[in-house]
């Protein structure tokens, strides 16, 4: 990993590992893209700004400045000086006038990196020396007095560049950024795939890959968090790029609201990614002094196709961005009772599950939606965090510390950022609420959203979930947000500044999750969002695990959980074992295979134990008895795509290494039974080739008794080249799981 500034050159060249990305600076004041890819090591590499072809010269032909701006590859474009390709940032001034036009000035080289306040950020890792370093490099537009700073981070055991900029009023009047978005990055790329993720409530995170086509193609949100619709994440890709061959360059934005995350093929082939904060409802007013501060972009380039790409994502979150102590613990198996008993529950039921879970080793209870107010159905009592003493009689306390004396954790539901209408605290507060004076506001699940811009209204939600954290022993909140954006005005903020709610919002959000981590730090928090609405990097700075969706089929939750881990580590994807007929979808699944695709996340039960026939009991003892033997391997290991159900409609299968390539754990879903048809070649991948490993079967579905595999030995290099032929099973929904050792 280094910096270094090459002064002959004019170029910065960030190396991260076998990675490295060079910033030039054409005509000494223009910065500009060269490239992002494989090391290279040659100094002469800024001839790729193509600034030297005529009549491109900006300096040398003045006429020729616009065909300049409209071709340069930027680092980070600025509207209204003849780049007609979308741009990071627009400012208007106090006068009226749109354009900015940014000169570089000069640079600085740090150790380390730079907290962003008030944001997620990535960190170098525990006070580690020589972990990390920083880029910054100093623009201005003098006329309008702004300095923007463009900021770079390389890790020394990573193959990510983080990228942010901040822009500062120097000037002495009022600047509205209209547009302030924080990375851009042109490469030349004639024919490749976009890849996004786009989804909805109960169908969150699917891959979708399409031809890049001149023009702009992109994916955002304006519902005040990241969405279950789109992901703010892109990648390109060369078109014959797949699971482990071929070039891909990605962007992650590490951030929970408004995003915009865009590809523009230009009239010269050329294409530029952009990501940032949805310029749409956004206004902000930067006064004399005041800096903004954009969040963070994680940078990956991969020569080894997508797989490799994930892996680099999975260490970076794992290494540089959960802080949560959890991270590296085995998280409690717990159970949830939502699909359960929805909101009917009292002490005794919720006691009879935490019983029988005790009985099958399961170590946690979670009491979701509805102990609150006078909530009964989803109609009401958001905002009124009183114990609802009909439902739990002698209190919280009194229920925590008869779970607490079975021998099982105990964990709580919130949905601090809502009110509803039909609340004490929106009777006699409803300018809290977001909405506009005089329209009556949109409702969704009847319920409003708090305007968390307002530091009074941040501190009353703070106060109600500790105050309910410091009645009892509990050591879990599942943080819920289950509606998005509408209305979205300010009773607080004044006229100038509507077009800030948005982001102040996020930043309200964040600032109540520092604090929960601050007075609580041995707290595990799981955030959540009806599903998995708010699943991104910026909750994860937060909380180590992400209720991924609501829909907990198994077959469902093949391609939801592909997509997700396809930039999230195995061990930050809430998953849970439900009962079937599910009750989304009204698929029956066998109990083996909804465990086998649960154990791909942090593993939990969302059911009503005590309906569950003896044999299903004793396959939850089962069950229990395999995370506990697995969970540090899919928890630390690496990831590897085997094969995916959604591409090829018949089965689905995974796998999770050791960093040091001693274990391995593949997990095989076969969906749908094929007619006449032969064993399975499955090749496996991330072993050691020269190392023989030891088959050990774990989970297998009865049609597979008497084909056993295990104590079969192998050789690396036979498992991966040549296959393993997993033996032909007959069925639905039938799944495998197969443990490698190396011996
Ligand atoms: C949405 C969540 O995703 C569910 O798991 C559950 O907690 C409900 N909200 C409760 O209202």
């Amino acid at each position: 990993m280094g910096i270094e500034y090459l002064e002959r050159e004019g170029l910065f060249r960030l190396a991260a590992g076998n990675v490295e990305y060079v910033i030039g600076i054409a005509d000494g004041k223009y910065v500009g893209h060269v490239y992002f890819g494989k090391r290279m090591g040659d100094n002469r590499c800024g001839c790729l700004m193509r600034t030297e072809e005529a009549p491109f010269v900006p300096s040398k032909n003045l006429r020729e400045k616009c065909s300049f701006a409209d071709m340069f590859p930027a680092e980070y474009s600025s509207w209204g000086v003849g780049d007609y390709r979308d741009s990071c940032l627009n400012v208007r001034s106090e006068e009226g006038f749109r354009g900015c036009e940014l000169h570089y000035e000069g640079y600085r080289i740090l150790e380390g990196k730079p907290k962003l306040p008030g944001l997620p950020s990535v960190f170098c890792g525990e006070g580690e020396a020589g972990a990390g370093m920083t880029l910054e490099l100093d623009c201005r537009d003098k006329v309008l007095g702004l300095k923007v700073v463009l900021r770079y981070s390389v890790f020394a055991d990573s193959e990510a560049v983080v990228r942010s900029a901040r822009l500062v009023n120097e000037g002495d009047k009022p600047l509205y950024l209209e547009r302030a978005l924080s990375a851009c990055m042109d490469m030349d790329m004639e024919e490749g795939d976009l890849l996004t993720l786009a989804g909805s409530w109960a169908r969150e995170r699917h891959m979708v890959r399409r031809p890049l086509a001149f023009g702009k193609q992109m994916v955002s949100s304006f519902r005040g968090e990241s969405g279950h619709q789109d992901h703010p994440f892109l990648a390109v890709m060369e078109r014959g790029a797949g699971q482990d061959q071929g070039e891909v360059w990605a962007m992650h934005f590490v951030y929970s609201g408004n995003f915009v995350a865009e590809a523009q093929v230009s009239q010269f082939g050329s294409v530029r990614l952009l990501m940032g904060i949805n310029p749409e409802g956004f206004e902000w007013v930067l006064k004399p002094g005041e800096v903004f501060v954009m969040p963070e972009v994680v940078c990956v380039y991969s020569d080894e196709g997508l797989g490799k790409m994930s892996r680099i994502f999975h260490d970076l979150y794992r290494g540089h961005l959960i802080r949560s102590p959890y991270l590296h613990r085995k998280r409690p198996i717990l159970i949830n009772n939502w699909e359960a008993t929805y909101f009917d529950f009292d002490t005794e039921k919720l006691l009879e599950i935490a019983r029988e879970a005790k009985k099958r080793g399961i170590e946690m209870l979670v009491m979701d939606d509805g102990w609150f107010g006078d909530r009964n159905i989803d109609e009401g009592s958001l905002g009124d965090w009183e114990v609802n003493e009909k439902k739990l009689p002698g209190g919280l306390l009194h229920l925590v510390e008869q779970v607490k004396a079975l021998g099982l954790d105990f964990g709580i539901w919130f949905e601090p950022e809502m009110v509803s209408p039909d609340s004490k605290l929106y009777r006699t507060r409803p300018d809290w609420a977001i909405h506009i004076p005089g329209r009556e506001p949109v409702q969704s699940r009847a319920q409003y959203v708090l305007d968390l811009s307002r530091p009074e209204v941040v501190d009353y939600v703070y106060e109600s979930v500790a105050r309910i954290l410091r009645s009892a022993p509990i050591s879990y909140v599942k943080w819920d947000m289950n509606r998005q954006m509408t209305d979205v005005g300010s009773a607080f903020l004044g006229r100038e500044h509507q077009g800030e709610l948005f982001h102040r919002y996020v930043l309200g959000v964040y600032e109540l999750q520092e604090r929960l981590m601050k007075e609580f730090p041995e707290l595990l928090l799981e955030n959540c969002a009806s599903g998995g609405a708010r699943f991104d990097p910026g909750m994860l700075y937060y909380s180590p695990q992400i209720w991924c969706s609501d829909d907990t089929d198994a077959v469902e939750r093949l391609a939801i959980q592909e997509g997700t881990a396809l930039l999230y580590p195995l061990s930050t994807m809430g998953a849970h074992v439900s009962a079937c007929p599910n009750h989304i979808v009204g698929r029956v699944t066998p109990f083996q295979t909804r465990g086998h695709v649960a154990m791909a996340g942090t593993f939990g039960y969302e059911l009503d134990i005590t309906k569950l026939s003896e044999e299903e009991k004793l396959q939850i003892e089962e069950q229990v008895k395999m995370y506990h033997r697995f969970q540090p391997l899919v928890r630390e290991g690496d990831y590897y795509r085997i094969a995916s159900w959604r591409e090829n409609h018949r089965y689905d299968c995974w796998q999770v290494v050791a960093k040091d390539k001693g274990e391995a754990l593949m997990t095989y879903v076969q969906v749908l039974a094929e007619p006449n048809w032969h064993s399975r070649r499955l090749r496996l991948k991330g072993l050691d080739p020269e190392a023989e490993y030891r088959l050990e079967e774990v989970g297998t579905c009865q049609e597979m008794a008497g084909k056993a595999m295990a104590g079969q030995v192998h050789k690396g290099a036979f498992l991966m080249y040549g296959g393993l032929l997993l033996p032909r099973m007959e069925g639905d929904f039938r799944s495998i799981m197969i443990r490698f050792v190396r011996v």
